[in-house]
């Protein structure tokens, strides 16, 4: 029987450290699942200060879990078949990785058109993710029962405790974000019950943020000029605002309260994890944008506090740095 569903999402434009967070509370769940996304998303894990990165398998086959890719998102055979052998090749148990059968098969047709036709326009990752979901909704998408190796298709069972793992993030996400600077799918966790399950299963919502803005890709919420300013140029390097999947350079701006809040309401996150407070701490600067007025603090603490005070009482929010737990 299933019992209980906490579901991982990020609350800005990815690159928030999601995977940082899956990876340390999987331990306390039978099964981590992906609801979402393909090869766009890039979740990195350190294990021992050895760094680990999977694009499509969730990260809980980090630590012995079940692994599963639902049915609303979209897969590279190619790109999983390497993902496995790369989790193969560092020990890792492989036969724990289940994909659903009705899971859309990005095609080379796909990857193609993405390259051509939206890549520069929208500032794609060019994995094919929108012409892959583009077929899907015309009803004549490929699906993983057709074309994957009969071993990792997954029979649908979930039990006990299962943690949903969210890709790309709130803003991008296909009906609430910056559309059409957005991704194809939904990122909010409504969309995890594609895996199969209630609503009223889920009982923890973590939303994940970072102590300031990044956006890779195109978004004139995020304008180029941000490119030129010394302070986010500081961030890029100490932060490695790099994309995980594509290697560009990261758009960088102060953290911005209102679409923090407004992503907090929607979602309906009920724990909120900050992370990357370090960085602050190496740049020096500590700044909110908080509507519209950028507000300067002096230290991380007035920074945290300043938070604190703005968001709503019942949401439990941690810095990454604190010692206390989720
Ligand atoms: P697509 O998902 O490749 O179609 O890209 C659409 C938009 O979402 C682009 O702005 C990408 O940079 C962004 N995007 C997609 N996946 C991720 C992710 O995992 N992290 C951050 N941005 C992403
Ligand atoms: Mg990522």
């Amino acid at each position: 029987m299933l019992n209980q569903v906490d579901v991982i999402v990020g609350l800005a434009w990815g690159d928030e450290g999601k995977g940082k967070i899956v990876s340390a509370i999987s331990k306390n769940y039978n099964y981590v699942c992906r609801w979402n996304g393909g090869p766009n998303a890039g979740h990195t894990v350190y294990l021992k200060d050895k760094k680990y990165k999977t694009h499509i398998i969730p990260c809980g086959i980090f630590h012995n879990k079940k692994s599963i890719i639902g049915p609303n998102c979209v897969v590279n055979l190619n790109k999983f078949y390497d993902e496995i052998d790369y989790l193969k090749s560092e020990g890792l148990d492989t036969n724990l990785v289940k994909v659903s059968p009705k899971t859309n098969i990005i095609t080379e047709r796909h990857i193609i058109y993405d390259k051509l036709c939206l890549q520069k326009k929208l500032g794609t990752t060019g994995q094919g993710i929108a012409p892959a979901y583009s077929d899907k909704m015309l009803r004549r998408g490929r699906l993983a029962k057709d074309y994957i190796d009969k071993k990792y298709l997954w029979d649908g069972v979930l039990h006990g405790k299962v943690l949903c793992e969210g890709a790309q993030s709130f803003w991008l996400d296909i009906n609430y974000g910056n559309y059409p600077y957005v991704t194809s799918s939904e990122t909010l966790p409504y969309s995890a019950c594609s895996l199969g399950f209630s609503p009223k299963k889920i009982k923890n919502i973590i939303g994940v943020a970072k102590a300031y803005d990044t956006k890779s890709g195109v978004d004139p919420l995020f304008p180029e000029i941000l490119l030129d300013i010394p302070e986010f140029k500081m961030i890029t390097e100490y932060g490695n605002e790099y994309g995980s999947t594509t290697g560009r350079k990261r758009l960088v701006n102060w953290l911005r309260l209102d679409y923090l809040k407004h992503a907090i309401n929607i979602s309906g996150a009920n724990k909120l994890i900050i992370n990357k407070c370090d960085i602050l701490e190496k740049v020096g600067m500590y700044k909110i944008i908080d509507k519209n007025i950028t507000k300067k603090f002096n230290d991380l603490d007035q920074f945290k506090r300043y938070i604190k005070q703005s968001l709503c009482k019942n949401i439990k929010i941690l810095f990454s740095g604190d010692k206390e737990k989720l």
